[in-house]
């Protein structure tokens, strides 16, 4: 049983971001989680792909690109050739989720779909097999530093009972720290995101660490 741990770079100190990416990495984060927002889908605005081709010459892990954006679409190309590794769309802001998802994956990435907390698991039901992962929200998006949204382990749950037969990544973002970590992973989440619970410490080799040694320690007798 393993968990991967992706920090999300909301919560980073945006004037020191090379350093803060070389920091999670040598503290052993297996992704680097880049919330992208427009200001419209989310009532917050973060950065776009010129950001992130200049953050790929200082990150050695997979680039994962959440899009809380209303046009994603537009930013596939611009993603791919910045070398992100995978990209999430909101079922929220896709009509035409089989188009986009595909897009993801003819440009050699990894295509996940993202659902908001109050969106109901079968909007994604039909799309599951199209999609290489699922990211589960547990705040509303826009913010870093949110409270868990408790409700969101049992959709999980129904998620990979939906999903059963393909091996699918469930990703789970918003709220997640040491107290909620068993449970999610329990409920069947397998990559956990963490923002304020990783770079809000000073010590993330030890906030990662103790993150995942707790996300796993029903699993360790
Ligand atoms: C929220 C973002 C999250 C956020 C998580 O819109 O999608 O990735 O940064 O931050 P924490 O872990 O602090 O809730
Ligand atoms: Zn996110």
């Amino acid at each position: 049983m393993t968990v991967r741990i992706a920090p999300s770079l909301l919560s980073a100190d945006f004037a020191d971001l090379a350093r803060e990416v070389a920091d999670v990495q040598n503290a052993g984060a297996d992704l680097l989680h880049l919330d992208i927002m427009d200001g419209h889908f989310v009532p917050n605005l973060t950065f776009g792909p010129p950001l992130v081709r200049r953050l790929a010459a200082h990150c050695g892990i997979p680039m994962d690109a959440h899009l809380m954006v209303t046009n994603p679409d537009d930013l596939v190309a611009d993603l791919a050739a910045a070398g992100v590794a995978r990209i999430a769309v909101h079922v929220e802001s896709c009509p035409h989720l089989h188009r986009s998802l595909t897009a993801i994956r003819d440009r050699g990435m990894l295509a996940g779909i993202a659902i908001n907390p109050a969106t109901a698991v079968h909007a994604l039901e039909d799309a599951i097999p199209f999609a290489d992962f699922l990211l589960v929200m547990s705040v509303n998006p826009g913010f870093g530093g949110q409270a868990f949204i408790p409700e969101t382990t049992h959709k999980i749950e129904r998620l990979r009972s939906l999903a059963a037969g393909q091996e699918i990544d469930i990703t789970v973002d918003g709220g997640v720290g040491p107290d909620n970590a068993a449970e999610l992973v329990a409920a069947g989440a397998t990559t956990l995101v963490a923002g304020s619970e990783i770079f809000g410490r000073r010590d993330r080799g030890k906030a990662t660490a103790e993150l995942r040694r707790r996300a796993l320690e029903d699993f360790q007798s």
